[in-house]
């Protein structure tokens, strides 16, 4: 970089207006750092756009993946504090409820695995219970009447991620921080430091670059080969339905093995998702809507009489063990924070938090099992 334009260097550079970007610059930007974010088309148009918000780290648990759950529980505790100070300097709703969940089984086979995943959740001092069919319907009642059973996780919540990323846009201007509509074409590197960004527009400098391209992250030519993470993209379709917010169709999260249902404070709900592996392709299908819309009326008849309201598809940044990849790269200031797979939304507190923490020195902590060096290969 020749010259130091001073209103293009800043503390840090974050590349990516999805919600893991933004928040990770409301964090920076929390701590004091000046902060610009670099994203090529509009903040929070990849898949928080698409993604339907559940908070639901108990009731979407995977047992295989422990680090992973521990991250989503951490992530879960700061929601509240998070999605609090951004509401109270915006005045913008994020959509974000303590509604909790309900995970139907609809017959009986999947009742033996929704009590044996109850079961194991309990194991891990984790808070959910068993409903029987009428228990559950007095809770839902416009659940379906055949179900077998259910299981209730009070602690589980829901935030709207479009609503949320409208609200970080309007409080990151509030704060004073840019959001330049530019691609980043390159690192700048002095050494082995990354010193700033190369984008059509020119070069933008600082003295930390955040890395948050989502899905993109595996295929991102400004990002050097030797720190561009094994990320690849999920594809994911949702449906979105409207209803009245006076006689909503559901007041919590449902989930069923196959499709859940997320609320929102406006009456509509989010049908979601197809997991889709299709490389880049973010075509809404036939066959997606389909499965989604005939799943979720076995679960909640009533979305019948909804209204359509549209169907979109996103691409998550998938990994080869699921978990995120955030932390320091060889380059000296360069972080990446990607590969969210399917926590992105829930994650986003914490990552911005840490990846924060990381930049003023701290050590990983919380997200230590997401370290980027975990793919090096041994020679
Ligand atoms: N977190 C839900 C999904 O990715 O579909």
């Amino acid at each position: 970089m020749k010259t130091r334009d001073k209103n293009r260097t800043s503390d840090a550079i974050v590349v990516g207006g999805g919600l893991i970007g933004l928040a990770t610059a409301w964090e920076l930007r929390e701590a004091g750092a000046s902060v610009t974010v670099l994203e090529k088309e509009s903040p929070g148009c990849g898949a928080s756009r698409v993604a339907a918000g559940m908070l639901a780290p108990i009731g979407e648990l995977d047992f295989g993946e422990p680090e992973l759950l521990a991250m989503n529980l951490k992530s879960r505790e700061l929601y509240p504090d998070f999605v609090g100070k951004i509401e109270s300097e915006t005045g913008l709703d994020t959509g974000y409820r303590n509604c909790g969940a309900l995970h139907v089984a609809l017959d009986r086979d999947e009742s033996g695995e929704l009590k044996r995943i109850m079961e194991l959740q309990q194991s891990h001092g984790l808070d959910s219970k068993w409903l029987g069919p009428m228990a559950a319907r007095d809770l839902e009642p416009g659940i379906s009447p055949s179900l077998a059973g259910a299981v209730l996780v009070e602690e589980d919540a829901v935030v709207d991620p479009r609503a949320l990323v409208e609200a970080l846009r309007a409080g990151l201007s509030g704060r004073g921080v840019r959001i330049e509509i530019s691609e980043a074409t390159g690192l700048v590197l002095e050494g082995d430091r990354v010193i700033g960004v190369e984008t059509p527009a020119g070069t933008f400098g600082a003295g930390a670059v955040v890395a948050a391209p989502g899905a993109e992250a595996g295929i991102a030519p400004w990002l050097p080969e030797e720190v561009r993470p094994p990320v690849r993209p999920v594809k994911g379709q949702v449906v979105e339905l409207g209803g009245d917010p006076e006689d909503p169709a559901c007041q919590r999260i449902l989930g069923s093995e196959r499709v859940y249902i997320a609320p929102r404070p406006d009456g509509r709900v989010i049908l979601g998702a197809t997991v889709e592996e299709m490389g880049f392709d973010q075509r809404v299908t036939g066959g997606g809507i389909h499965e989604l819309l005939r799943e979720a009326y076995r679960l909640l008849p009533d979305v019948a009489e909804m209204e359509f309201l549209g169907a979109t598809a996103g691409l998550r940044p998938g990994t080869p063990d699921n978990l995120p990849v955030i932390g320091r790269t060889e380059i000296e200031g360069l972080i990446l924070a990607t590969g969210h797979y399917r926590n992105g939304i829930l994650l986003a507190p914490v990552t911005a938090k840490s990846v924060a923490g990381l930049i003023g020195g701290e050590e990983p902590g919380a997200i230590g099992a997401a370290s980027p060096h975990r793919f090096e290969r041994e020679e």
